[in-house]
């Protein structure tokens, strides 16, 4: 956790870089000679930077928003190329809402393939959630309404049509979808332009920078980052405080997330993650997280130089993820650190839960079998509270998430043999790496019960798995 130990991530991230760029024919679409000047070290980079795409927002109302999903054009910084958007947007426009609002939203599907949206970490009836059974041919649309009864949090939206999630949304379709409530504005956040979506994914792209899909059973791995769809971004910030709404929208690949001001370790202020707000602030430097979880950082400009140069970086990769640039002549707001108490969660955990078991096994099973969306797997009683117990036999990390409820982690043993300050409270999404032994408590509690309302999926994100087959239905009932 020092700063020294991360060091030699500098240089060989450059190594990799450089050699990617030469195999895959990206140089083209880059800088040259700015890239291979980066090799100067010191903690400078001249990258050209590309300015970070912000998605437009869009107010959700029981008006209905039409989403049209087709191949457009996209800019990613540096060259255009073919993707698969929402209204034309990569990712596709941020969607805002509060607790209490009745919401609807129109899917148009503009695409040569059937598809749907699904609301990842929304708590809706069946029919509303988006799921393989309900696609929406080539060519169709259909309308989703659902009322949002749950906490403010960031969730995520996606297709999830039978065997083609992984393509589409690696082809361009996923964006952010916020929640706010009274109990999170009491905190005086970063709002407004201090409050940044930012969807982390990797990609590939072909000669003439086209998105590309080509994955392997071990999940698709893209050799380039984009955030908000852009390559090599840069954002201009005042010297204030600002939250990071952050979701890992790859469809395979773990991020773990650190902030550099040169080689300086700067902290994060972890406020939230997949189900809002955590049962306090915690700071860290490194975080680590997997393909559909979100994370909710405040980032301390204060005390920063003009023109001072911070880098978000993924020390998996060695990848510089987005870099912030301070300058004094952008208004920097006034917020400050929350002080005011976060909202209380309670726990869910009786000493003694009935236990469900399930082993993720291999790229396409749970407990020895394949998906099919015709099967019923299990049944869970509405307003209990059970305790689910996540194993694998090889083939991880599979990101583990769950429809129609959120959980709380209750523990990891054997691999990393820990769990994280910021996944306590409420998550939907939470990562099994090899060798470990995962265990959550959930309660189905939305009164959305039977196989009309209450049937839900469990599955791996890890789209690749999910699509092969790593995906289970469940009633509540
Ligand atoms: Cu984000 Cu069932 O998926
Ligand atoms: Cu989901
Ligand atoms: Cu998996």
């Amino acid at each position: 956790m020092t700063a020294a130990s991360h060091t030699p991530l500098r240089s060989s991230a450059r190594i990799d870089r450089r050699r990617l760029m030469v195999a895959c024919g990206l140089a083209g679409l880059l800088p040259g000679p700015a890239v291979w000047a980066a090799r100067g070290g010191g903690g400078g980079t001249t990258v050209t930077r590309n300015k970070l795409y912000l998605p437009p927002t869009i107010g959700l109302s029981s008006t209905p928003t039409v989403l049209t999903a087709r191949q457009t054009s996209v800019n990613f910084g540096g060259g255009s190329g073919r993707a698969l958007t929402f209204n034309s947007s990569l990712p596709g426009p941020t969607l805002v809402t509060s607790k209490g609002d009745s919401v609807s939203a129109k899917l148009v599907n503009g695409l040569a393939q059937e598809s749907s949206v699904h609301w990842h970490g929304l708590i809706v009836p069946t029919a509303q959630d988006g799921q393989p059974q309900d696609a929406v041919p080539a060519g169709g649309d259909r309308t989703y309404d659902f009322l949002v009864d749950q906490r403010a949090a960031l969730n995520f939206y996606h297709p999830h049509p039978h065997m083609l999630t992984g393509e589409q949304v690696c082809l361009g379709l996923a964006g952010a979808f916020i929640v706010r409530d009274r109990e999170e504005d009491a905190l005086s956040l970063p709002a407004g332009v201090n409050e940044l979506p930012l969807v982390i994914r990797d990609a590939n792209f072909d000669k003439t920078g086209n998105l590309i899909y080509n994955p392997s059973s071990t999940g698709f791995s893209g050799k380039t980052a984009l955030v908000n769809g852009t390559r090599n971004p840069s954002h201009t910030v005042g010297v204030g405080l600002y939250r990071l709404r952050v979701l890992n929208g790859a469809n395979a690949r773990l991020f773990k997330l650190a902030l550099r001001w040169g080689t300086d370790p700067r902290k994060f202020y972890v406020i939230g993650n997949d189900g809002g707000l955590l049962p306090s602030m915690v700071e860290e430097f490194e975080i680590e997280f997997g393909p559909g979880e979100r994370l909710d950082l405040l980032v301390d400009f204060r005390g920063i130089p003009n023109n001072s140069r911070l880098m978000l970086r993924d020390l998996n990769a060695g990848w510089d993820l987005l870099e912030f640039v301070v300058s004094s002549a952008t208004p920097g707001g006034n917020y400050n650190l929350p002080t005011a108490p976060f909202p209380t969660i309670g726990a869910l955990f009786p000493p003694d839960l009935p236990t469900r078991t399930f082993s993720f096994d291999g790229m396409s099973k749970i407990n020895g079998r394949e998906y099919d969306m015709d099967r019923r797997d299990f049944t869970v009683p509405p307003y209990a509270t059970e305790r689910w117990r996540f194993t694998t036999s090889g083939n991880a990390p599979h990101p583990i998430h769950v429809h129609g409820a959120s959980f709380q982690v209750l523990s990891r043993s054997g691999g990393r043999g820990r769990l994280y300050s910021w996944e306590e409270g409420w998550k939907d999404t939470v990562l099994l790496k090899d060798n470990e032994t995962v265990d959550i408590a959930i309660q189905f509690d939305s009164g959305f019960t039977g196989p009309e309302l209450g049937r839900y999926l469990m599955h791996c994100h890890k789209l690749e798995h999910e699509d092969m087959g790593m995906m289970a239905n469940f009633v509540v009932e």
